[in-house]
């Protein structure tokens, strides 16, 4: 039995014939850019995040970018995020034209750690993005918190975390996407809300920053030919938007699923010698973007090796922490400034983790990683 690492066409594959219908609908009517495709799937997805505003865009990395300019924030100021992410969250703040810096993340969640990010606050710096990693929800109270006493934003990068819930300190119901003043989230194909291509979204719940990034999405323009801001064209195809209204009333189920294999893995695992799970804090529902387990950093190429000739896939998120990436060397943050992401990088793997995953391929794969372990 083979195990693939995702397996996209299985996932479409359900609604083919709805989303054929859509892509006729939209020849039919000749609507490509804008329209009510876009402000229909707009609405949805505002709505699944628990958030007054959605405005879709390119891509995550866009999403981003839009944010932070959106937020005023630019012109060398500095913006603190995790070392541990996908190299997107750091690039999209050099896009906005600040200075990214990279904090550690905790031990046990991975997620940015809130006392290594309150270390790094200088007079310089404008917001924070916390991501919501893996799947799971970050530390988001003591980061408010933090923001709130240094007058800095909030923007949740929320590109893997569609659906994840976490309990706020009041007990409330704190959903990916509304936690914050705005949100970044992306809708790349292996995403839990995936387009048939590109795509990503910013929600907000401040109406002005929403109409700030609809300005800037579209060239800046107020109106017809009236441009108030430099801006981009980071406007989603309409027949994204139709494709993604249709996956949106899957996700939910798609989440459940892959919390249930999480479980499995997850009660599997737990007992197996040298092998590290990632913390679930108590009141955190994570959605399970990817299945992580850390192991000795000695072993882990022999491990991946072992399970790959057991026909099991896998993969890295991120075998090098943003720091040491060559791009960002210029920021001087060498080995030993992110020590907890420098080791973890190491230590993980990400295993097969889709919602059309078997049981049978889970205990698989736990088999497979037992005896390459033993
Ligand atoms: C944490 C994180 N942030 C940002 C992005 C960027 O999203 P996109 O690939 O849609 O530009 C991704 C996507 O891979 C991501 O995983």
């Amino acid at each position: 039995m083979t195990v693939p690492f995702v397996d996209l066409a299985a996932l479409v594959r359900p609604s083919k014939a709805e989303y054929l219908a859509a892509f006729e609908r939209m020849l039919d009517s000749g609507g490509f850019v804008g329209g009510p495709a876009v402000a229909s799937f707009e609405a949805a997805f505002a709505s699944h995040c628990g958030a007054p505003h959605a405005i879709a865009v390119c891509t995550g990395t866009d999403a981003l970018v839009l944010a932070l300019r959106a937020l005023g924030v630019g012109g060398g100021d500095e913006v603190i995020t995790a070392a541990n992410s996908f190299f997107a969250t750091a690039e999209a703040i050099s896009h906005a034209g600040a200075i990214p810096v990279l904090a550690d993340v905790d031990d046990h969640t991975l997620l940015l750690d809130p006392a290594d990010a309150a270390r790094r606050i200088t007079r310089r710096t404008r917001a924070i993005i916390p991501v919501h990693l893996f799947g799971q929800i970050a530390d988001m109270a003591p980061i408010r918190a933090l923001a709130a006493a240094n007058r800095m934003h909030v923007l949740e990068d929320a590109a893997q975390a569609h659906g994840a819930t976490r309990t706020g300190p009041g007990g409330e119901p704190w959903r990916a996407g509304s936690i914050a003043q705005v949100a970044a989230f992306s809708f790349y194909p292996t995403k839990n809300l995936g387009a048939l291509g590109e795509g990503g979204a910013i929600t907000t719940r401040d109406g002005e920053l929403a109409e700030r990034v609809r300005r800037l999405r579209d060239h800046g323009q107020a109106g017809r030919h009236d441009h108030v801001d430099i801006g981009y064209n980071a406007r989603l195809d309409a027949l994204q938007c139709a494709c993604l209204s249709i996956s949106l009333a899957r996700l939910d189920a798609g989440n459940a699923a892959r919390r249930q294999l999480a479980a499995r893995y997850r009660e599997q695992l737990a007992g197996v010698p040298g092998v590290r799970l990632v913390a679930e804090p108590a009141g955190s529902s994570p959605v399970y973007h990817l299945m992580v387990v850390r192991v000795a950093a000695g072993r882990r190429d022999a491990v991946r090796d072992s399970l790959g000739k057991a026909g099991i896939a896998t993969a890295i998120h991120y075998p090098r922490p943003i720091h040491l990436q060559a791009a960002y060397a210029h920021l001087g943050q060498g080995p030993g400034s992110c020590p907890v992401s420098e080791r973890a990088a190491n230590e993980m793997i990400s295993l097969p983790m889709f919602p059309d995953l078997t049981a049978a391929q889970v205990d698989r794969v736990v088999d497979a990683l037992r005896a390459a372990l033993a």
